[in-house]
């Protein structure tokens, strides 16, 4: 049987500053649907990289006295960084300076000018003299320019354009036709209602201001700007239009998108429009999430309320670090980092739901079995029947939630499953039991232990795309080693675990509660 493909990619960032924790959130939240999807028996290929070209960067090189290449090259090594600490097991990082992107890139503007799609005319919009951009009406800020406050005036100049209104008819009956194209819904009825329908203005996709991007290479004064460019990396990276397509034939279409709520237009209709003139397939899904806010909005260096990841993964671990992301974006909604949320996520959910557990079973099992997990022996209790069902359920629950990307949700099912394995500590009364000299209650001891231990295992397998080391440290407390143990497959059996398997003996906490005022205090210091 041909193994199943899955190509799932983010957006290629802008490598205009160093990444805060908003943008680290899309990348870990693709690298986590990746390990999933891979736990599942998927072939899986992430995509992520650098969107190198364009105006702003070639400012950013020029005031650093380097070369756009110069800066771009040092940028990409810094995202690497990034994502290496974050754990992110990318496939491609791609990068649009690579120069067989700019061949393709250049050619499918030829393609497009050819077929009809492309033609020049006259670009107008107020244009700031000293950042050398343009920017729209609804851009500006007081009428005046949103980066430095100087005045703008209105100006015009040669460029070419995309004929978007040609295809919009098309893509509103794809989006009719494939209602979970474009999710969440309501950012596709947004798409719908405030672009497609009301009419699509044509693109502009070239700029003769700046010279830092791909030419046109019948007219080179004019520079490819910015979206044919970027977008198209999601397929120039697996080879289009190359001598070797290998891989676009085999991953091709995507399927999934990942991509911020700001950028959701650019791929909900521009992308999916270059897609059909190109004749390709679009897509599967594209997923817009929403940002990570601070208390006081978005988050900015003017208003030093800017966090990095590295602060957090220095000091927390990478664990915390990223179940807070996950857990902290609602699906499709902005989330709001504040030192409070983090700490008490911390010490809530980690410490005391998670590391609790399986703390109290490690000691159990030792107090009660000599450190070894009873052999399972079916159903002893009503309790355990009942934690059984609820378990298998839920199990079908959290897979449904990561396969329609609700994130945060999916962590809230595993939490109740935690939570539903504490209560079943106390329904049980372990230490009640152990007291007993009766047989039947020996058998009920030995029937609890190892449905903590089972739940432990399952609760370990269910975490691992999302938190890997803390999952793996689960398993090797509770002394499962083989593989075959921790397999997402093996969710389904109740009755795995070998006779003879040893828990350690003292089991070191999973997370070290903290000091609330002391790490808040903390946090707060290293907003920039
Ligand atoms: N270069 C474009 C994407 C081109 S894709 C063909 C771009 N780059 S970016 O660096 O500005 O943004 C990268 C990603 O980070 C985007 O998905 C964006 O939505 C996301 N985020 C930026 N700030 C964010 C938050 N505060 N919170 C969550 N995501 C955020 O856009």
């Amino acid at each position: 049987m041909d193994t199943k493909k899955f190509y799932i990619t983010t957006p290629i960032y802008y490598p205009s500053g160093k990444f805060h924790i908003g943008t680290a959130y899309t990348t870990v939240l693709a690298d986590t649907i990746k390990k999933y999807k891979m736990a599942r028996g998927y072939e899986v290929r992430l995509l992520t990289g650098v969107d190198e070209h364009g105006q702003k960067i070639e400012t950013i090189a020029k005031e650093k006295n380097l070369t756009p290449q110069e800066y771009v090259d040092f940028m990409a090594e810094e995202a690497k960084k990034l994502w290496k600490l974050m754990e992110i097991d990318y496939d491609d990082f791609f990068r649009t300076t690579n120069p067989n992107h700019e061949k393709v890139v250049a050619e499918i503007f030829d393609k497009l000018m050819e077929q009809g799609d492309i033609y020049k005319s006259e670009y107008e919009g107020w244009y700031c003299m000293p950042c050398e951009t343009y920017f729209t009406e609804t851009q500006l800020v007081d009428g005046k320019c949103p980066d430095c406050g100087r005045e703008v005036s209105r100006m015009k100049e040669e460029a070419y354009f995309f004929n978007m209104k040609k295809y919009a008819d098309r893509l509103i009956k794809y989006y009719e036709e494939n209602p979970d194209f474009i999710t969440p819904e309501s950012r596709k009825n947004e798409l719908m209602n405030n672009f497609l329908k009301p009419g699509l203005e044509d693109l502009c996709i070239t700029r003769t201001s700046f010279d830092w991007g791909i030419k046109v290479k019948k007219d080179p004064k004019h520079v490819i700007y910015v979206w044919l460019d970027a977008l198209t990396n999601y397929i120039t990276s697996l080879g289009y239009m190359t001598d070797d397509d290998t891989l676009m034939k085999k991953f091709w279409p995507a399927d999934l998108q990942i991509v911020g709520k700001d950028i959701i237009r650019f791929h909900g209709i521009y992308w999916p429009i270059f897609l059909m003139a190109l004749n390709l397939p679009l897509p599967k899904q594209i997923y817009a999430h929403g940002f990570v806010m601070m208390k006081d909005g978005r988050m900015s260096k003017s208003k030093g309320n800017v966090i990095y990841p590295e602060v957090l993964v220095e000091r927390y671990g990478l664990d915390a670090t990223r179940y807070y992301l996950l857990r902290e974006l609602p699906y499709g909604q902005d989330g709001t980092f504040s030192p409070e949320s983090f700490v008490e996520r911390f010490n809530y959910d980690l410490c005391n739901d998670l590391g609790n557990l399986l703390n109290r079973t490690i000691g159990m099992i030792n107090k009660y079995c000599n450190g070894i997990i009873p052999k399972y022996n079916g159903i002893k209790n009503s309790v355990d029947k009942e934690l059984e069902e609820y378990t298998l359920n839920q199990i079908k629950v959290i897979e449904e939630q990561i396969d329609t990307v609700h994130i945060s949700n999916a962590l809230a099912e595993i939490w109740n499953l935690i939570s539903r394995a504490n209560k079943y500590v106390d329904e049980t009364s372990p230490w009640v039991l152990a007291k007993s000299d009766d047989n039947e209650d020996k058998e009920k001891l030995d029937s609890v232990m190892y449905h903590l231990a089972e739940s432990l295992r399952k609760i370990a397998i269910l975490l691992n795309p999302f938190i890997t080391h803390t999952s793996n440290k689960m398993f090797k407390q509770l002394g499962i080693l083989d593989e075959n143990l921790k397999t997402w497959t093996s969710l389904e059996k109740y009755d795995l675990i070998n006779e003879n398997t040893k828990v350690v003996e003292k089991g070191e906490p999973l997370f070290m509660r903290l000091d609330q005022e002391q790490e808040i205090e903390f946090i707060k210091n290293q907003m920039k």
